[in-house]
């Protein structure tokens, strides 16, 4: 890996970040009359800026330092961050293997970062050999990997995250948005040895709590403290903060739930099966399914009609729906209405 100071940009090493009035003191206090807060409310307090509680419920959790963790206002803050604390607009680059998650590519032109994406194997698995001649370049700085990818399903291979970690100098982001439907192993226990990786996770998909809005990044903490610099002081709010600690206590109903949907998802498949129209169905290691049918952007729309949104995909991989596994009534309605539209 090149040095940190040779990636991250050289404004963002210089910053003084914005200290914060609760920054300014340690240790308790009786009276706070630094912040310019009301003195009456439940949530008058400004919350702590560095998520202390939920960060120690987690690193407990996945036996990780509370100084090798981000916590985002979802992991799309984290994108973003990665984006401003490594890639100089108009200059450096950044690249990911399509088809995949669209908010990199988005990241990447919202701070003006040249954009590659490399496309997957017929296997959708990374393809070394079209990344090896572009590692050397001393712009690129950063490498996104879905794993397990959005929309494809599949895990990439270990050894070729481990292959790109040795091979790129800059940073390789590996995004584990769906890492607990997958029986994979996490690529948080690749941290300690790579100082050029970054790890997302997110409570979005497995914990149920997309509306909090809650996204991880782990990597060692040097880069963490890139991270600490560059947020907005107060970026998870204090209902978030205590709502997040909340689920994270309760792991019978994170672990009921991803096995809830595992089955379900398991039956959806089957029934998907039985439709002729449908082509194939792709291996998943997350809570969703891509489906390859024909017209598939049609029935997309009949879907709509009949008020049922599923995502398509025919954009990415030709006549492709991707479909989020539901409850049990929502798969159910699904798989009828989508009998009914191609009887
Ligand atoms: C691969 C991937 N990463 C990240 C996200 C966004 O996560 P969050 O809700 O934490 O911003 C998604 C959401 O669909 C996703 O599919």
């Amino acid at each position: 890996m090149r040095a940190l100071n040779e990636l991250v940009r050289k404004n963002i090493q210089a910053l003084s970040p914005y200290s914060s009035a609760r920054d300014e003191f340690s240790g308790s206090a009786e009276i706070l009359l630094d912040a310019n807060e009301n003195p009456y409310g439940n949530y008058n307090r400004y919350p702590d800026p560095y998520q202390k509680q939920l960060k120690e419920q987690l690193s407990e959790l996945k036996s990780i330092p509370t100084e090798n963790i981000f916590v985002g206002n979802g992991s799309d803050e984290a994108i973003d961050l990665l984006f401003r604390i490594f890639c100089e607009p108009g200059i450096d680059k950044a690249l990911s293997f399509a088809p995949t998650y669209g908010m990199y590519r988005v990241s990447a032109q919202i701070n003006n970062v040249d954009w590659k994406e490399l496309p997957l194997n017929a296997d959708f698995e990374v393809d070394i050999v079209s990344l090896s001649p572009l590692v050397s370049d001393e712009r690129l700085k950063l490498i996104f990997i879905c794993s397990p990818n959005n929309p494809t399903g599949n895990t990439i291979d270990r050894k070729s995250l481990m292959k790109v970690l040795d091979l790129f100098p800059g940073i390789v982001v590996i995004d584990e948005a769906y890492i607990d439907f997958s029986e994979e192993e996490s690529a948080l226990s690749l941290i300690e040895n790579y100082p050029n990786l970054v790890v997302l996770q997110t409570l979005s998909k497995a914990w149920g709590q997309a509306g909090l809005r809650i996204g991880f990044a782990y990597a060692q903490k040097e880069i963490i403290q890139y991270f600490n610099k560059v947020k907005p002081p107060y970026n998870v709010s204090l209902a978030n903060q205590t709502l997040a600690f909340q689920a994270l206590q309760n792991s019978n109903r994170f672990n009921e739930n991803i096995t809830t949907i595992k089955q379900e998802k398991v039956k959806l498949e089957e029934a998907l099966a039985n439709i002729p129209q449908v082509l194939k169905i792709f291996p998943s290691e997350t809570n969703f399914l891509l489906i390859k049918l024909k017209n598939a952007t049609s029935i997309y729309k009949e879907l709509v009609k009949h008020q049922i949104i599923v995502r398509d995909r025919s954009n990415q991989i030709e006549d492709t729906l991707r479909i989020t596994v539901g409850s049990p009534a929502e798969n159910k309605k699904l798989i009828q209405t989508l009998q009914l539209i191609l009887a």
